[in-house]
């Protein structure tokens, strides 16, 4: 009688990427996550793939000496990004591999877009973002995932794309992302959390709305986008269902590090089942109308759903 299933094939694997070979760092924020060197990275895929699991989504962890007010070591074609996308696609062809396009994970501020004078400059960091996903698609993207919330550059990276030859490469936006807590251990992952001051309300959408993410969904269809994202996922299942009913695009909910910090540090300190919150968390994300999840669970539970 189940009227919704989950399988691996819904899953989607976040994958943090650090300089170095054979080595991994532990995220104390994200128990159970690690950061991985690119070799270390092939070998995940490879694991996923045999999971089941159809893509991979990339940030990396940019060094300090390697970060900017420019940003421009997101369109560096050899960054740790590209390295990553280029050594996984030829190890590992049968994964699908989506790099997220944002400036957080390059600039020496930790915010998404440029600034000057506490402002965000919207156009001149779109210009940078164009150039960064040029680069990701050169190197083995399937899918360029901006992150930003910038206005107007759905659309500009899908004219970028065309014109480079790219035609094949697909934009999944992140359309409807709220300016959250829970991205907290997502910032320490990536190396941004400790930079950032103030917040990113000038560009990200307030919790309290629901019709602005329907517009925000709207437009970046208009601009191109293949499919959306709505971010985080566990509180935000009405505007995924809203999503869902009002266009037909694939609508993908990412479950944010800190709802998945939730469950498991709530699960270490004994208050329920962790493998069976997993997967409830799950459940209730396909439920509300998901084609696709971003999950730090996504080994761990296309694993059990195979058997
Ligand atoms: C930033 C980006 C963030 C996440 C994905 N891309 C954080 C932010 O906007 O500050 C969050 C993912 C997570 O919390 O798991 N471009």
């Amino acid at each position: 009688m189940a009227e919704n299933r989950l399988s691996a094939d819904d899953l989607i694997w976040p994958l943090f990427i650090i300089d170095g070979h054979n080595a991994k760092t532990a995220i104390k924020t994200l128990p159970g996550v690690e950061r991985l060197s690119v070799d270390l990275a092939v070998e995940a895929a490879r694991q996923a793939a045999d999971a089941g699991i159809p893509a991979l989504a990339l940030f990396p962890n940019t060094q300090d000496e390697r970060r900017s007010e420019s940003a421009s070591e997101a369109f560096n074609p050899d960054n740790l990004m590209c390295r990553a996308l280029s050594a996984i696609k030829s190890a590992v062809p049968q994964i699908g591999l989506i790099a997220d396009v944002a400036l957080d994970e390059y600039s020496s501020d930790g915010q998404d877009g440029l600034v000057r004078g506490g402002e965000i400059l919207n156009d001149e960091t779109i210009a940078v973002m164009v150039k960064s996903a040029l680069v990701q698609a050169r190197a083995g993207a399937d899918i360029i995932a901006p992150s930003d919330m910038m206005d107007g550059r759905v659309g500009a990276i899908r004219a970028a794309l065309d014109g480079g030859g790219f035609s094949h490469v697909q934009i999944m936006s992140y359309a409807a992302k709220y300016a959250s807590v829970f991205y907290g251990p997502f910032r320490e992952a990536v190396g941004s959390g400790a930079r950032l001051k103030g917040d990113k309300r000038t560009y990200q959408m307030d919790p309290f709305n629901s019709d602005e993410a329907l517009r925000e969904v709207a437009l970046d269809i208009a601009e191109g986008a293949d499919s959306v994202m709505v971010k985080p996922g566990l509180p935000y299942l009405d505007v995924i269902r809203r999503v869902k009913e009002n266009f037909n695009v694939p609508v993908f909910a990412y479950q944010v590090s800190g709802e998945y910090a939730m469950i498991e540090f709530a699960a270490r300190a004994g208050a329920f089942d962790r493998q069976a919150a997993m997967l409830e968390s799950l459940a209730c994300l396909k439920r509300a109308g998901c084609s696709g999840i971003l999950t730090y669970f996504a080994l761990e539970a296309a694993k059990l759903l195979q058997r």
